[in-house]
Parts: structure tokens; sequence; C-alpha cells
């Protein structure tokens, strides 16, 4: 058994006496981390319990200040350990669940996509089996499941993704993801397992591991390193700050209605070199460099296999029904990831050394650096 009490309790088998028990899968992650220390603390009444595996994207230091925090309870497990969830559901009267904990980056799923297929599927799947064994009649009780855009495949330069959207997944991780919603709807309409399910954009800001985008635009300004650009640099992302998507989570959870799709985006679509050079310029300020050098690190790489174009979410729904938007505009959001990025140079360095060295070698190295002239 891999289950171990960590922080925030004093013993294994206290039992939850607050208001609500929540679980929350991938806490220890990027955006899990912002939703963990969101319930905390807003609802002092609930426990808050993260079962988390800790994978190379799992990070405990990113709930440092709340680590103690009396209704939090960190739990070291894995979701392919059907035991380890046992334990969970048989220590804790869990009454919800927000299930995050998943392989996130697109191009590890193209090199590797077993991984994918364990986590985001089996792993979903256990999840399921335990709470349907849990909760008898499921009364009260809510699995929400996090998924992403991805799903719905690539837009043209045209239209945006909703809940009617069909699914066409491209890449392995898009399609591990779609298989995790599939199931989850199967358990609802054959177990009547109460679940909701949300799709949304890409996410920016603190704690999010530098494979992604952003942070690996900024870590490598930092260090003068190339700017990976893959094709042509057009594609394009509707990009959502992270503390918004943790508050639509914490909305959805709360207000949202069982066997329901909720569709949750930015509404800021931006081309991947627009975004570069935005990026550049902002890093040029903050790190006072001559206006212009660090754009002139931005490299064409060889194209990503099946790149997905576009992805745009039109988020009416949540926008009408829970009368969710997004607070923080792509200015705003950029400057305090930057801030954060910057600040937190311990965390930057603990999380880029020797794994992902290798990491960087592995994906970046084969890539045929093509021109570093921006079109
Ligand atoms: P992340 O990679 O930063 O974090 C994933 C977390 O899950 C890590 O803490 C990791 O340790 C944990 N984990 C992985 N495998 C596990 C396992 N087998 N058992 C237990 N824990 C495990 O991911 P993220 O970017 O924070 O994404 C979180 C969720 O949101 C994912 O389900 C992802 O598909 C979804 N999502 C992400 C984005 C985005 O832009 N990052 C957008 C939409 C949806
Ligand atoms: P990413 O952050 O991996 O998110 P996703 O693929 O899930 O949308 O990538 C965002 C966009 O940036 C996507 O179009 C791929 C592109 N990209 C690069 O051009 N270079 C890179 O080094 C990375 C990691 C991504």
């Amino acid at each position: 058994m891999t289950l171990r009490l960590v922080a925030g309790a004093t013993s294994w088998d206290i039992k939850a006496h607050c208001a609500m028990t929540i679980l929350v899968t991938g806490g220890a992650g990027f955006i899990g981390s912002h939703v963990v220390r969101r319930l905390v603390q807003r609802y002092r009444d609930y426990t808050i319990l993260n079962l988390d595996a800790l994978t190379y994207a799992g990070n405990l230091e990113n709930l440092k200040d709340i680590e103690n925090a009396p209704n939090y309870v960190f739990l070291k497990g894995n979701l392919l350990d059907k035991g380890c969830i046992d334990d969970v559901f048989g220590s804790y009267s869990v009454d919800g669940i927000i299930h995050l904990a998943a392989e996130s980056h697109v191009d590890r799923s193209i090199s590797g996509p077993s991984a994918f297929v364990q986590t985001n599927i089996q792993g979903t799947v256990n999840l399921l089996e335990a709470a349907r064994a849990a909760w008898k009649d499921g009364q009260g009780k809510r699995f929400y499941h996090i998924s992403t855009d991805e799903v719905f495949g690539s837009l043209g330069q045209e239209g945006r993704f909703d809940e009617n959207s069909p699914y066409t997944p491209n890449s392995p991780y898009a399609a591990s993801k779609a298989a995790a919603d599939h199931f989850v709807r199967a358990y609802g309409t054959t177990y009547g397992l109460p679940y909701i399910i949300s799709n949304c954009s890409n996410n920016y800001g603190p704690n999010q591991f530098p494979e992604k985008l952003i942070p690996l635009l900024i870590n490598n300004i930092v260090n003068h390193e190339k700017l990976p650009l893959y094709g042509e640099g057009k594609n394009i992302r509707d990009w959502l700050y992270v503390e918004d998507h943790a508050a639509a989570i914490d909305q959805v959870f709360h207000q949202g209605t069982i066997g329901e799709t909720y569709c949750i985006g930015g509404g800021n679509e931006w081309e991947n070199l627009e975004l570069a050079r935005l990026l550049c310029s902002l890093m040029d300020k903050k790190l006072q460099h001559a206006e212009g050098s660090s754009e002139k690190l931005i490299t064409f790489v060889g194209d990503r296999p099946g790149h997905d174009l576009r992805y745009a979410i039109d988020d009416s729904k949540i926008r009408r029904e829970l009368g969710w938007k997004p607070s923080v505009d792509f200015a705003e959001g950029l400057e305090r990831t930057v801030n954060w990025y910057l600040q937190n140079t311990r965390w930057l360095s603990h999380v880029t050394s020797g794994a992902y060295q290798e990491y960087y070698e592995k994906m970046y190295s084969g890539r045929d650096h093509r021109r570093n002239t921006p079109s």
C-alpha cells in the first residue's frame, strides 16, 4: 500500500466531521494546486483531501502555504493502485470528487502514449469504480471530471467549441481524455453515478511545469536559450488564467447540474508567434534587456505531428447558467505569471534540474532548427 498521511491531520484514521469532504486528485499539479488552495481557504468547514502520485508534474512546494491548514490532508497515492483508492474511501466519507490527476502534456503523449492510457483512462475508471462502490445511491454526491477542449479536435479559422461539439481527438493525450470523458458519462448512464464534466481551454499562470509553452518560453528567456516555436508559429490557443479556471471549477462543483457538461474558456485567442513576441517584450522590460533582444531567440522548429491548428471556446453556457466569467485579462495574467517565475527561481531550478534536462534534450535536440527570423 502506498497511501500515506503526510500533512494537515494527526492520524490516518481521522474521520471528517465537517460539512463536506472533497477528494481532489492531482492537487499537487498546476491547476490542482490552485483548486486545492482555493477550496482550503474558502471552505474552512470542509475537509479537502489531495490525492496525488507526485509524478514529475506534481510538486508539494506548490502548496507550501496551506500544508498545515487544519482542513487539508495530503495523501500520496497513485490512481493505478486500486488498494490505495479503496483505502481513501475506507478512511473518509467522501462527498465529492474533483478529478484532475492526469498525464497532461501532448508532446509526451506523442513519444509515449501508454502512460496516458494508464493514468487518464484506467486511472479514471479505477476512481469511478471506487466512487460507485462507496456511493450506493449517489444521493448528494458528485463526481466532477476535469477535461480539456482538446477532445473536440481542431478548428479552422472560424467557429468555437461548445458543449455540443463532436468529439474528434487528434493527439494521444486528447484521445485519452476523450475516453475518460466517455467513461464518466457511461457511469452516469449505466450506474446512475452523479457526474459533471467541464472542458477547458489552455491555462497559464504560476506553478505550471515548464514543458508547456508559456513557462518554457519564460525559462528559456531567463537562460538566454532559443525559443522553439513549432511549424510556422501560426497555431492558435485560447488562454485562461489558472485562478479563473479554479474559480470556474469551484462554481461548477457547487452549482453545476448533475449530468451536464460545461465549456470553460478565456475568450482570449493568440497565435503562438504573437504570444511569444508579447512575452519577449514583457521579459525585456522585466529583465532590463534591450528592447527586442529576447525576440531574437525565437526559432522555428519541426512541427508537432498532428498539431491542432486552433482551439477556441464558446463559454456562453457557464456564463448564462452559473454567472461565471474570466476576471483576469491577459496583460494582467501574463504580468502576474512572469513575476511569479522571476520571484520563484528556486522552484524553477528545482523542477528543471535532472530529469527535465533529459526531457528537453530528447524533445528538442531532434527537431531541425529551421530559421530564427520571425516572418
Ligand atoms: P499537471 O501535469 O500539472 O498535474 C497533474 C497532476 O496529476 C500532478 O500533480 C501529478 O503528480 C498527478 N498525477 C499524474 N498521474 C497520477 C496518477 N496516476 N495518480 C495520481 N496522481 C497523478 O496537469 P494540469 O495542467 O494541472 O492539468 C490538470 C487537469 O486539467 C488534467 O486532467 C488536464 O487534462 C486538465 N486540463 C489542463 C489544461 C491545461 O492547460 N493545463 C487545460 C484543460 C484541462
Ligand atoms: P502546450 O503548452 O503544449 O499546450 P497544448 O498543446 O496542450 O495546447 O502548447 C501550446 C501551443 O504552443 C501549441 O500550439 C504547441 C506550441 N508549442 C510550441 O510552439 N513550442 C513548444 O516548445 C511548446 C511546448 C508548444
